[in-house]
Parts: structure tokens; C-alpha cells; sequence
């Protein structure tokens, strides 16, 4: 039978490793949250972390909120300014807040960057960053997320929500994609 399983050439994290990683990752913010005192909100990046977001936050047992939000970012890949565009739009204030950023994956930390100040900028008591991979080697600006799942080398991966043109976020695990795919 079909399965898009033949399109990927190794498994990075299986159901296993991200249960592993959901638990840990839970364990910890519930800890340094639990008597914060201040509402809680997790923003979720769209699309790529909605997986990782509702595996993370139902291990969560601390009164708190989900919101969403559509990002691009753009820029040159010498400079670390540029701008943000949203697609998607928070649908309350976060004046005063603990924010938790919920992200799939930071490649060059563009994207992060620039929504992490964006929040800062609108009165969040603090804003924190939860991604689920992270390529170090990628990194074009300094901003290290304060929770990471698991560091990966420089491959493009795709499942649990990560995507290659849209396709393969419904793989229930983590996988490097086969090259002969992109050069289609
Ligand atoms: P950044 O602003 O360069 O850190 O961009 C991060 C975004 O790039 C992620 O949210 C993904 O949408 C995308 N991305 C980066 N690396 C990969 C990958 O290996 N697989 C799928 N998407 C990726
Ligand atoms: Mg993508």
C-alpha cells in the first residue's frame, strides 16, 4: 500500500523520543510556572508546531491559555534586521503576561527573533521561547530558545508538523526527507 513513508530516507525522533521530549519539556515549565502568579499564555506558531503544541501543553497541568499566530519573516541573510509579517493575530492583550512562544523548529532565528520582541513590546511581563528541534549550526542572529526538544545537524526534516511545500506534517514522527524529493 501507498505511504508517504517511502519519501523519507531515515527517522530522527520517533513516538517514543517525543513523548520523551514532551515529558521533560512539561515537567520543567510547570515548575518554573507553577506559582508565577500571572496568566499564562502559550503562543503557538502556525502551522508547523500545532502537533508539538497540543502533545506539550495537555502534559501541562497549570491554569493557562492557547493562542495562535501566523508569522513570516524576511531579510537579507547578512543582516539581522528586517521586519515580521503577521498573518494571524493574537486574539488578546498580553499586557502583563507570561509568554511562552511554542515554535517547530529554529533554523536561522529569524523568525523567533522578531516575535519574541514583538511581544515584549506589547507589555509581556516575559516572553520565553519552547522549540521543539533547534539547528544551532543554522543560526544567523544571537537567540537561543529557553526550552529545546532536541539539537539537530543542518538537514531539512519534515513530520509532527513540520513540512516540505506543505506536505508530510501528517508523519506521526520526525524524518529526514530523501533528497531525490526536493529536485523533483
Ligand atoms: P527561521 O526564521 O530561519 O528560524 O525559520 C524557521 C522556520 O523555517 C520554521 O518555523 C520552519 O517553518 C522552517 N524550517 C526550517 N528548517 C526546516 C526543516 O528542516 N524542515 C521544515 N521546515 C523548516
Ligand atoms: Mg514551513
Amino acid at each position: 500500500m501507498y505511504s508517504i513513508d517511502r519519501d523519507i530516507e531515515s527517522v530522527l525522533a520517533d513516538r517514543e523520543k517525543l513523548n520523551e521530549i514532551c515529558d521533560r519539556l512539561a515537567a520543567q515549565i510547570t515548575e518554573e510556572y507553577r506559582d508565577s502568579g500571572r496568566d499564562l499564555i502559550f503562543v503557538t506558531v502556525l502551522k508547523g508546531s500545532v502537533f508539538f503544541a497540543a502533545d506539550l501543553i495537555s502534559r501541562i497541568p497549570l491554569k493557562c491559555e492557547m493562542e495562535f499566530m501566523k508569522v513570516s519573516s524576511y531579510g537579507s541573510g547578512t543582516q539581522t534586521s528586517g521586519f515580521i509579517q503577521v498573518h494571524l493575530d493574537l486574539k488578546r492583550d498580553v499586557k502583563d503576561t507570561d509568554v511562552i512562544v511554542i515554535e517547530d523548529i529554529i533554523d536561522s532565528g529569524r523568525t523567533l527573533e522578531k516575535l519574541t520582541h514583538l511581544l515584549a513590546d506589547r507589555g509581556a511581563h516575559s516572553v520565553k521561547c519552547c522549540t521543539l528541534l533547534d539547528k544551532p549550526d543554522r543560526r544567523q542572529v544571537n537567540l537561543n530558545a529557553d526550552y529545546v526538544g532536541m539539537e539537530i545537524p543542518d538537514v531539512f526534516v519534515v513530520g509532527y508538523g513540520l513540512d516540505y511545500d506543505e506536505k508530510y506534517r501528517n508523519l506521526p514522527y520526525v524524518g529526514i526527507l530523501k533528497p531525490a524529493i526536493y529536485s523533483k
